[in-house]
């Protein structure tokens, strides 16, 4: 029996989800909830049932099984609990909250004895992007020797636009900005290849909007380091044209055009004892095969195939595996929360000048 699916919030990446979902043989779409009478439409357009509110939906039709959770970053908790104490288990994308005392009451909602059946993750969906894959895969099998350093990039230009209502909530330091909308992804990223990060360094770019109204941070360089020794460093900026981030080098998302060669838009380099290695090009330098390891010979250049796959619809078929006992998260709700703690470890760095230890934090 195919799992009846519902999704919360009928914005940018709502309708993303809920393509995921017609997609896929073992999961059906129930409804679309949203309380702007313009989700009505986009509803129709997708050929499922509209709401303007979760509990509309239960009075009208059968309990769904699951839930995306699709609204903006303050209401995730609300929503997630609401979703949960209805019996419905619960994909909320990333951040897991906007706070950490937020986030943390919904884990232990999430953990109560009467909920402890349900599930709960975190849309952190690069984890499943075809590149992160090969690089955990390449990482796992040490092609690099030991991890020493890490270098990422997450820069992009964002149009007024993006900033406008209904979504105006990006552009308030409660919800917005580009460390929890953006960096977040990486940070997630950065953990599943290296582990948890434990302290944190960072220093704000130069204002390029307004504020008032754009109250948030757009952007930021970091220092990392991680529980395993590995270092790394972290550029972030919302407010400068560049291929170097995640969307332009992958493709992954269907607004933001790809580079056309992976190689213009390298947004990870990482370090290791016998080799590096850059992503998306997936080029590994070495002195594998030279007479010695050293910077007098030439590096050897290696390239790795990636296989094409469309991660919303790969997280998908994880949290059904999940929901049926096959699987457990990959991101579960601690994980999500975990990088949520390292963002506001940034934030915090940003705010006082001074590194922050992740353990201080929490
Ligand atoms: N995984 C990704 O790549 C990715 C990309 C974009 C956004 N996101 C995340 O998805 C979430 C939504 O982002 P967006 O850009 O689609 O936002 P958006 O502002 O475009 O859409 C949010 C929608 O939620 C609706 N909404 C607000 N409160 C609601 C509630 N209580 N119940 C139901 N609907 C409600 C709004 O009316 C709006 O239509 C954010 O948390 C964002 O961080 C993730």
């Amino acid at each position: 029996m195919s799992l009846r699916i519902i999704i919360v919030g009928a914005g940018l990446i709502g309708p993303r989800h809920a393509q995921s979902v017609l997609s896929n043989p073992l999961t059906e779409l129930a409804a679309l909830i949203d309380p702007a009478s313009s989700a009505a439409s986009v509803a129709s357009q997708l050929q499922t049932a509209y709401f303007p509110s979760i509990s509309s939906m239960l009075e009208s039709i059968a309990k769904p099984d699951a839930a995306i959770v699709c609204t903006p970053n303050h209401t995730h908790v609300a929503v997630s609990r609401e979703l949960l104490a209805n019996g419905i288990h619960v994909l909320v994308e990333k951040p897991i909250s906007d706070s950490i005392e937020t986030g943390l009451e919904l884990l232990e909602f999430a953990r109560k004895p009467e909920n402890a059946h349900l599930k709960l993750l975190v849309g952190h969906h690069r984890r499943f992007n075809p590149y992160v894959l090969k690089t955990k895969e390449i990482l796992d099998a040490k092609s690099l020797g030991q991890v020493i350093a890490v270098n990422g990039l997450w820069t992009l230009f964002k149009p007024d636009q993006y900033f406008e209502p209904p979504g105006d909530w990006r552009r308030k330091q409660s919800a917005g900005g580009v460390i929890p909308i953006n960096l977040v992804h990486d940070i997630d990223v950065l953990h599943y290849l290296f582990g948890p990060v434990v302290r944190v360094h960072a220093e704000k770019t130069l204002p390029q909007r307004p504020n008032p109204p754009h109250e948030s941070e757009e952007g930021a360089a970091l220092t990392l380091r991680f529980a395993s020794g590995v270092v790394g460093t972290f550029l972030v900026c919302d407010a400068t044209p560049s291929p170097h981030n995640f969307e332009t080098g992958t493709g992954e998302n269907p607004l933001i055009p790809q580079s056309p060669t992976g190689s213009d838009s390298d947004f990870y380099r990482i370090f290791g004892s016998n080799a590096s290695l850059s992503v998306p090009d997936m080029t590994r330098w070495s002195y594998d095969r030279r007479a010695e390891k050293s910077w007098n010979e030439s590096l050897v250049v290696e390239r790795f195939e990636v296989e094409h796959a469309t991660p919303f619809d790969m997280q998908l078929g994880h949290f059904v595996d999940v929901i049926r006992g096959n699987a457990e998260p990959s991101c579960s709700g601690a994980e999500g929360l975990r990088a949520l703690i390292v963002c506001q470890a940034a934030r915090k760095a940003l705010e006082t000048g001074q590194p922050v230890d992740i353990d201080r934090l929490v």
